[in-house]
Order: C-alpha cells, then sequence, then structure tokens
C-alpha cells in the first residue's frame, strides 16, 4: 500500500479515538438534563418503594376516560354485539326478560354486562375476582357473596378457567332461584362433554345444548334449569325393571 495512504489512516483513526474520548469525558462531566425541573412539586406516585406494602397509585388516567376510550374501541363495540345477539337468542328461547335479574359470573371487562343491559335488562350484576368498574364488581366465583336465589338467570363463560368447576357451578346453582335458569358457554364441543357438565349441576335439570358463533368463536351454549325436586331425588337411583317394579337405592357415595 502507498506509504502516504498508511500514514494518513493512521492519523485519521487517531483523530477518531481522540473526539471519541473527549465525548465520553463530555458526557461524564455534564450533569444531566431531566424532563422534570428541580423546583417542581414531587410526584408521589414516583416514589420508589420501600416494602412490598407501599402501595403506589398507579391509576394516572381517570376511570371513567380509561372507561369511555375501552368503550368506544372498535373490538369492544364488536364484541358487545355479539353478546347482544346471544342474549337476544336466550331472550327467544323465553329464558329472560326485561324485569329478570341477572348475574354474570367470571364477567372481566364486562362485555356481557353491558351487553345485557343493551338489550333493555334493567337488573344485571357482573362480578369476577378482578374488578372492573362499573360494570364489574369483585367477588370470587367460587365463593359468591349473595343470597340463595337471588338471581333469575346466571351466565358464565368461564367456566372452563374455573380452577374447581364442581365448586364454581354450585355457587350458580345456589345464587339462582328455584325454577330460574343456568347459562354456561364453554369451548364448542360435543355431547359427551355437554353431558359432563351437565353433571356437574347437582340441583338443575337440562333444558338443551346448541352450537352458536359467540365473539367470533364457536362454541357450545348450555342451558340448565334449577330445581330442587332434582337436587332431592339425586341422592337415589331409580332403577326401573323390567317388571314395572320401581326400587329406589340411597347413593350413600354421593353423601
Ligand atoms: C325490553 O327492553 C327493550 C329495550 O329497552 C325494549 O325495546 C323492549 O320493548 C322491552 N321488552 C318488553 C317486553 O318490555
Ligand atoms: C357442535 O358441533 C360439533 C362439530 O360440528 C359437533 O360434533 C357437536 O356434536 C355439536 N354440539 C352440539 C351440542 O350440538
Amino acid at each position: 500500500m502507498d506509504r502516504h495512504i498508511q500514514i494518513f489512516l493512521h492519523r485519521l483513526s487517531f483523530a477518531s479515538i481522540t473526539i471519541a474520548t473527549l465525548t465520553l469525558l463530555l458526557l461524564f462531566l455534564q450533569t444531566p438534563q431531566t424532563c422534570v425541573p428541580p423546583n417542581s412539586p414531587p410526584k408521589p406516585h414516583l416514589k420508589f418503594p420501600r416494602s412490598t406494602c407501599d402501595s403506589s397509585p398507579r391509576e394516572l388516567v381517570p376511570l371513567d376516560k380509561k372507561n369511555r376510550r375501552l368503550w368506544s374501541s372498535r373490538a369492544w363495540k364488536s364484541q358487545v354485539s355479539s353478546f347482544s345477539h346471544f342474549f337476544t337468542s336466550i331472550r327467544h328461547l323465553g329464558l329472560l326478560h326485561n324485569h329478570s335479574k341477572v348475574l354474570c359470573v367470571s364477567a372481566g371487562a364486562g362485555h356481557e354486562v353491558m351487553a345485557l343491559s343493551k338489550v333493555g335488562i334493567s337488573d344485571v350484576t357482573g362480578v369476577d375476582l378482578v374488578d372492573s368498574p362499573p360494570l364489574v364488581s369483585r367477588a370470587d366465583p367460587h365463593d359468591l357473596p349473595f343470597f340463595d336465589g337471588a338471581f333469575d338467570l346466571v351466565y358464565t363463560g368461564h367456566l372452563e378457567e374455573a380452577l374447581f368447576p364442581a365448586r364454581f357451578i354450585s355457587e350458580m346453582e345456589r345464587s339462582v332461584r328455584d325454577n330460574g335458569v343456568c347459562v354456561v358457554v364453554v369451548q364448542e364441543c360435543g355431547h359427551e362433554e355437554v353431558r359432563e357438565i351437565a353433571d356437574l349441576f347437582r340441583h338443575s335439570s337440562f333444558v338443551g345444548a346448541a352450537n352458536v358463533s359467540l365473539i367470533g368463536l364457536r362454541m357450545t351454549r348450555i342451558v340448565m334449569r334449577t330445581s330442587y325436586i332434582k337436587g332431592f331425588l339425586s341422592g337415589f337411583h331409580i332403577i326401573l325393571e323390567a317388571g314395572g317394579l320401581c326400587r329406589i337405592n340411597q347413593d350413600y357415595s354421593s353423601e
């Protein structure tokens, strides 16, 4: 290589190193400029927590503003509209009326609660482990804070995520009045799974199951009607024998 060029390249790299070093030094020596003016009032939410019990308010956007933003989103509107269709079909089955008292268990952000209000049901309650005011209050689905028989219809679309499905269902049944209705929506399934779910209801009789499309998913809707007669009989096996004899066996295993 040409000697002149080599010397030139050496000088160039030496100059680059010098510039880089000076820049670094400058960065170290200069006080960092922040966006917060030094005389601004302290912000409580920027305080570093001293223990895990220290709660700092993270909610910076007011609730109604947050809700307005959420409820005007396209995803929210289309899901609420899908739930509205779903509950309208329940109404057409004669299972839901404007004066019905309805409970939605594991209601999440409250799509179904809003949909029920939109189709004209005035008394709707939504609960979940995490609240989502004003649509959903906080309550444990496995230990619902309601009197026995407080509702005409109890709906859930989240039985599959329940930690204890039998307990979840017994709380749904307990909260619905005698001759009231429980509606469960699960991922699309066949008659075998439908029967397994229906069997978890100890005080209800099976009304029907149907495949439905809900929020763009293929689901199966299972409807049960509470009847304490079934609960009374569920402790027994009624065996009709060929001769027309009726024998009733106490089923001790279920006690
Ligand atoms: C129920 O409420 C909806 C919406 O308010 C209304 O359009 C409908 O007529 C009501 N149905 C009955 C039977 O009152
Ligand atoms: C729902 O559809 C699936 C697939 O078509 C079918 O196997 C299943 O039996 C249907 N379930 C009910 C409850 O009709």
